[in-house]
Order: structure tokens, then sequence, then C-alpha cells
């Protein structure tokens, strides 16, 4: 369901006039709701499902597409809403921007990192979609050291434990200390817990996450809990 505002607040987000002059819009009987004139103040539609012509042009809203990008915590959810009413990704935007923006795809309560926001639907459907096979960078630290065996498997691809077969990945290390390793990797799906999984395949645990870059957009040095505007360059990039 549409958000559910009054009229002449309606007439007034179409960009056609100000509250109070749509209004006056409406006592001049110039606003139909439905097909029905409406002249009395007060009435309330519902944003995309009721159909509102004034002077008998149709109006809409008009709606600033927001594009950004938040460095998200450990700890929150990519989802607007959670079942357990944990911090979501939303409550750390929703000060400064009030348009209702929603994650691209997601990222783990335990992963930090790159996560795109938008309000623009077709552009989060196509950044996520499979056919798409967008790339997505992460920084992995592994509870160990990884052998070059597993390296070139998961280079060629792994079956993880639903069956699902991974494309071929680009892997490689960063940093190899006893006991641990570092490593970068590009996947080109966004299944479930992927690269978690990806490495479990290969004996490994994911200590520590991070998505590092999307189709080329980079994370940068955004600090952890922080968001920024993308520029019309990586826009372009992403769509
Ligand atoms: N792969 C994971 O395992 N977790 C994420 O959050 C993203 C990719």
């Amino acid at each position: 369901m549409g958000e559910i505002v009054r009229l002449q607040k309606y007439i007034a987000m179409c960009g056609i006039a100000s509250r109070r002059a749509g209004e006056k819009l409406i006592s001049d009987g110039e606003v139909f709701v439905n097909g029905k004139k409406v002249t009395e103040q007060g009435i309330k539609v519902e944003i995309g499902a009721d159909k509102v012509t004034v002077s008998g042009k149709p109006i809409k809203p008009v709606q600033k597409n927001y594009y950004i990008m938040l460095n998200k915590p450990i700890g929150y959810v990519s989802t607007a809403k959670d079942q357990f009413d944990r911090p979501a990704v939303t409550d750390l935007t929703k000060d400064e921007i009030k348009a209702r923006l929603f994650p691209v795809g997601r990222l783990d309560y335990d992963t930090e990192g790159l996560l795109l926001m938008t309000n623009d639907g077709d552009f989060a459907y196509k950044i996520t979609h499979p056919k798409h096979n967008v790339e997505k960078t992460y920084i992995a630290v592994l509870n160990r050291g990884i052998t070059a065996a597993a390296l070139n498997k998961l280079r060629r691809g792994v079956t993880l434990s639903d069956g699902f077969v991974t494309s071929p990945a680009e892997v490689s290390i960063i940093d190899a200390k006893s006991g641990q390793s570092i490593v970068k990797i590009t996947i080109h799906e966004g299944k479930n817990r992927q690269v978690r999984r990806m490495f479990e395949s290969v004996g490994l645990k994911v200590d520590s996450l991070k998505r590092i870059s999307i189709s080329g957009v980079e994370l940068g040095n955004l600090p952890v809990g922080r968001w920024r505007h993308l520029t019309s360059h990586e826009i372009s990039k992403l769509k």
C-alpha cells in the first residue's frame, strides 16, 4: 500500500502548487480524484493508487531519486525491518534522508562494508538481477592459511552445500600470517552467505568479511557507519 496523504499535500508533492494554492484549486473545483470532483478539504489519497487530475491533467508525485553508499557496520541488518528488532541500515540514513531508501541486495548482519541504498526500484532490480553478473569484491580474513589447492578450486568454481555451483572467482592473497590469511575475492553472483559458504566448501572459516567494491564502485575510505551520495559517474557505472 502506498503512503496516504492529504489531497493538498499530494498536489504539492506533484510540484503543481503550494499546499495553500492546492486548497484553492480544490475549492475551485479543479481537482478530481478517481474521476470524481472533490471540493471539500481534507480528503486523503493513496500515493500510487488514487488517480488525481488538476484542470483535467493527471498529476504524479515528483520523485527525487537517491543513490547512496553506506559503509555498513557489523551488527546491522540490511533489511528495512527486522523481526528481532535489531538495528537496521536505514537507521543510519533516516535522519538525513527522508525518502524511503532500501538496500540494494544484502550484506549479512556480521558483514561490514559497501552497501548501496536507493529509492529507485528499477536501479535496485538491475543491480541485483542474476543475469547482470554484477561483480562484488570482498576482503575475507580466514581462520588459517589458504593452500594453493583451495585457491585454485575457488578460482574454478566450487559446489556449495545446497548444490549451487559458483562461477569462477578472482581470488588473491593479500596477507598470509601463520594461523590466518587475508584474501581478496571477487564473485559474480549473490547467493545467501555466498562468500562464507565458498570458503567453507574448501575447509576454511571466514572470521571477518568486508565488501569493498561493486561493479568498480569502491568503498574507499568512507568511515564505518557513514554514507555518501554516489557521484554521477558512479551511478552511470552501475546502470
Ligand atoms: N557473502 C557472504 O557470505 N556474506 C555477505 O554478507 C555477502 C557475501
